[in-house]
């Protein structure tokens, strides 16, 4: 096979511009077979040597999830205060997580320290191990949407503290916290975009040739 048909090549795309970082989401449940059928994407991203470093944790307890949500929202009163003027007033109106709502939450790390690959490819450049964390996370959000469910990538966090909350041992890094679910709604353009924050470049502003 030397391609895919122009029917999946037009899908593809779709998927790519349809996708969104969510953060409102609908209250209802995600029936676990599409979950697990996403998580498995994982094992099929590429890794550095092989070394396959991410590892999932899902934050199914309440307990967990209200720490994750106390940890982000002191983190967030923090990236605030370090805002003023116009940015100060567009931030403090931003919504940053879904977690007050997002039936499935999880965080994945990177194992930076696993022998598995034996260190091929990550000798000179150690964070190439999260990088290959970071490649799976995308393509389990791209999984995500193609089955009608959205995800937000939560950064605005302590990662220590996350790590102590959910019992992770503390060598593993914290690529990020995930919260999954039905999108409330669908769009072409990022939040972040639509609140006047930020804007999107096209690809002639990103060649540097
Ligand atoms: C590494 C990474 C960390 C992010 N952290 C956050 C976050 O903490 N909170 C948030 O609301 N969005 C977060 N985002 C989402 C970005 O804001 C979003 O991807 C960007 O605005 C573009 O929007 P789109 O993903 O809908 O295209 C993060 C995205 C990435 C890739």
């Amino acid at each position: 096979m030397t391609g895919f048909s122009p029917d999946f090549q037009s899908d593809l795309w779709s998927l790519i511009r349809m996708r969104r970082d969510v953060r409102r989401f609908k209250p209802d449940a995600i029936d676990p077979e599409i979950v697990d059928r996403c998580l498995r994407s994982f094992s099929l991203a590429p890794s550095v040597g092989l070394s396959e470093p991410w590892r999932i944790v899902m934050v199914n307890s309440a307990e967990g999830r209200a720490a994750a949500r106390e940890n982000f929202l002191e983190a967030n009163a923090d990236a605030l205060a370090g805002y003023s003027g116009d940015d100060a007033k567009i931030y403090s109106g931003l919504k940053l997580s879904g977690m007050d709502l997002s039936p499935v939450q999880m965080s994945v790390w990177c194992d930076a320290g696993t022998t598995k690959g034996k260190g091929l490819g990550a000798g000179t450049m150690p964070e190439m191990k999260a990088y290959s964390c970071v490649s799976a996370v995308m393509q389990f959000w791209l999984m995500l949407k193609a089955h009608g469910v959205g995800m937000g990538w939560v950064s605005i966090l302590d990662p220590d503290r996350l790590a102590r909350d959910l019992g992770v041992p503390d060598d593993w890094k914290l690529i990020g916290y995930f919260c999954i679910g039905y999108p409330e709604e669908e769009h072409e353009t990022p939040e972040l975009e639509r609140a006047g924050w930020e804007q999107r470049q096209a690809l002639p502003d990103m060649l540097v040739r």
